[in-house]
């Protein structure tokens, strides 16, 4: 794949935030967003703490250890942001975590754990975020969804019905924000080639890759580049979508 050509420093002067940001796509969403001249926050758990502390170096940013799903997750979050920055410009979205398991065996556990990261934690951060006024107007959130929310995938009924849920929760959103210019959209990306996938079984990491429109595993960098555009303030046209990103397929 060719190498990411930067825009024209889009996003000089902005502030960004992204969660799971120690490895993959959001390691190559921070790094991305950096190239545009963003100064990012980069924020995973602390049990990964070095990892998003090389990240963090790289990009030229900062590290914010921090579980999404701990309760004062989003009170430490906007007081963060507003104590180093005075607020945030750009909000990704990306931690997230599968717990695959077929239906019937699917345990209640798994389903909690699933909607704690996936969903319930993005939206208690929202509502900090929002509420406290910390992200700024003209601002731009970005959710991982992914084509499991579209299409479904067999063993992910918990993961999918999270990443179906952001769907209809930026098109519920963004008709709230567009009086200040703030957008709001999901990114549904096929298979990604990361340590979240790194865990399935062969045969289907290699139906994944084969599934994918470009009959190969995307890269964290082909979704980094369209989070990266969704981000910048030229960006202004598309709120409330969800965008599919590396592949239509089925996975
Ligand atoms: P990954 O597992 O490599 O990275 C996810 C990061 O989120 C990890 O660094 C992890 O520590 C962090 N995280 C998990 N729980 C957290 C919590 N409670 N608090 C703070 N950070 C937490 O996964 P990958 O593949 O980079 O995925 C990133 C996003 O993209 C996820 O939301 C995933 O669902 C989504 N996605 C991935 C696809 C793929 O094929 N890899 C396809 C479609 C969507």
């Amino acid at each position: 794949a060719p190498e990411a050509v930067p825009l024209h420093a889009a996003l000089a002067g902005k502030v960004a935030l992204v969660t799971g940001a120690a490895r993959g796509i959001g390691a190559a969403t921070a790094e991305r967003l950096a190239q545009e001249g963003a100064r990012v926050v980069c924020l995973d758990v602390p049990a990964l703490r070095e990892a998003l502390g090389a990240t963090a170096k790289a990009v030229g940013g900062e590290s914010l250890a921090l579980d999404v799903t701990s309760p004062d997750a989003p009170a430490r979050l906007v007081a963060a942001l507003k104590e180093r920055h005075g607020g945030v410009d750009v909000v990704v979205h990306n931690a997230g975590i599968t717990r695959d398991r077929t239906l019937a065996k699917m345990t209640s556990q798994e389903w909690e754990q699933v909607l704690a990261v996936n969903l319930a934690a993005i939206l208690a951060a929202d509502e900090a975020l929002l509420g406290q006024g910390a992200l700024r107007d003209g601002g731009r959130l970005v959710y991982l969804s992914s084509i499991s929310g579209v299409a479904g995938n067999f063993g992910q009924a918990n993961y999918a019905a999270t990443k179906a849920a952001l769907i209809g929760y930026v098109a519920a959103l963004a008709p709230r924000l567009a009086s200040r210019g703030i957008c709001a959209n999901a990114v549904a990306p096929g298979f990604i080639e990361t340590a979240m996938v790194a865990k399935m079984p062969l045969l289907t990491r290699e139906v994944g890759r084969r599934l994918n429109a470009l009959s190969q595993g995307g890269q964290p960098r082909d979704v980094a580049e369209l989070v990266t555009f969704l981000s910048t303030p030229g960006a202004f046209g598309l709120t409330g979508n969800t965008v599919r990103v590396c592949g239509q397929g089925l996975i």
